[in-house]
């Protein structure tokens, strides 16, 4: 039996996850791997319960787990908590107490959906990049300080630190991800002006002399990547980058696909590891029904293949989602004249066919 921790979060959070635990339902029946579920909450749904937004139990529940599905946290109606408390603090904290050191955000522009790329198509074609973000380190989790008066004027401040042994295990990460791929790796820093980024430099360097020679490596500044992305898109293979930089970079590759409520995420640590799309709760369409729920089905055929070696059940969801594309079926989200316009449970029920 493979245990499935099932956090839906906030807002659309809910919808999403129940349309991908129907999917993972349905394909557990074909490949009979033996899935069970267990539901904990976190971010505002577990802060109207429990006063925190996140709890001891549904990290101890995380730590058995197999894996875990996520869907989104946030919401306008908690916007005013103090930081520790906000909902962010939930998936913060899950990152960091389960060790999940990896953020994997796989951006593909589809030939079939080359025209809600923002981007010119000859510009979007055959982009295909894999950003590997370091998700516990760097100056999410540093040391800050929210207020404090020097010389009469209010200040605040928070620290970028790594050390060599997180960056060799995320460039590891990221140099057998391109083994797999193209072999090609794009380390992104800020070299010219930061400490740590001079670190990270040279600690990258060094792994990829001593074990990986065979992999292609180049670095680029992140503002210069940041170009790139927007007129090289295709030219990129894997990113490996700090956990700010890969979040800012990883929204910039995201809205380069033209639909971010199709891409998927991994948060990989060496325990567990926890999946969730990369849009958040949408509270302005939460609740009725019109979500596209194929970023987190498409994160459900992460959890299998990467949690589960579970490789043939993962490439079955991604082919019923990607024939259900072909086939024209489209949220609002992505809806263009002459498509078939369905809700989120009619983007599942046609999903779930195609996996019959
Ligand atoms: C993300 C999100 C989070 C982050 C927020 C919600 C804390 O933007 O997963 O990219 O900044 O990491
Ligand atoms: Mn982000």
């Amino acid at each position: 039996m493979k245990h499935i921790v099932v956090i839906p979060g906030d807002g659309i959070g809910t919808e999403v996850t129940d349309s991908a635990v129907e999917v993972l339902k349905k394909i557990d029946e074909i490949y009979k791997i033996g899935l069970t579920y267990e539901w904990k909450d976190a971010g505002g749904a577990s802060y109207d319960q429990y006063g925190v937004p996140l709890t001891e139990d549904t990290i101890e529940a995380c730590r058995k787990a197999d894996a875990i599905l996520f869907g989104a946290v946030g919401g306008d109606q908690w916007d005013h908590l103090e930081p520790s408390l906000r909902p962010e603090k939930a998936i913060l904290g899950l990152r960091k107490s389960l060790g999940l050191y990896v953020n994997l955000r796989p951006v593909r522009i589809q030939d079939s959906m080359i025209e809600y790329s923002p981007l010119k198509p000859e510009i979007a074609k055959g982009t295909d990049i894999l950003i590997v973000r370091e998700l516990v380190g760097g100056i999410y989790f540093g040391k800050r300080c929210e207020s404090e008066i020097v010389n009469g004027a209010e200040q605040a401040w928070d620290v970028e630190k790594y050390s060599v042994p997180e960056v060799e295990r995320i460039t590891r990460f990221a140099m057998e991800a391109a083994r797999k791929r193209k072999g090609h790796v794009t380390s992104v820093d800020k070299s010219n002006v930061l400490a740590s980024s001079r670190l990270w430099r040279r600690t990258v360097i060094k792994l990829h002399d001593e074990e990986y020679k065979d992999v292609r490596l180049d670095h680029m500044y992140v503002d210069n990547c940041a170009q790139q992305f927007a007129i090289h898109p295709s030219s990129f293979d894997v990113v490996v980058t700090s956990n700010m930089f890969g979040d800012i970079l990883s929204d910039e590759a995201a809205v380069l696909s033209g639909s971010i409520g199709m891409l998927p995420s991994a948060s990989i640590g060496e325990e567990t590891s926890l999946y969730e799309p990369i849009h958040g709760s949408a509270p302005d369409i939460a609740g009725k029904g019109i979500a596209n729920p194929i970023a987190t089905i498409l994160s459900a055929a992460m959890l299998l293949r990467y949690s589960l070696n579970e490789d043939k059940a993962a490439d079955a969801i991604e082919k019923a989602v990607n024939d259900t594309l072909e086939e024209g079926y489209r949220t609002g989200d992505i809806y263009r004249e002459g498509m078939k316009r369905v809700d989120g449970k009619g983007m599942k029920e046609a999903i779930l066919a195609h996996l019959g």
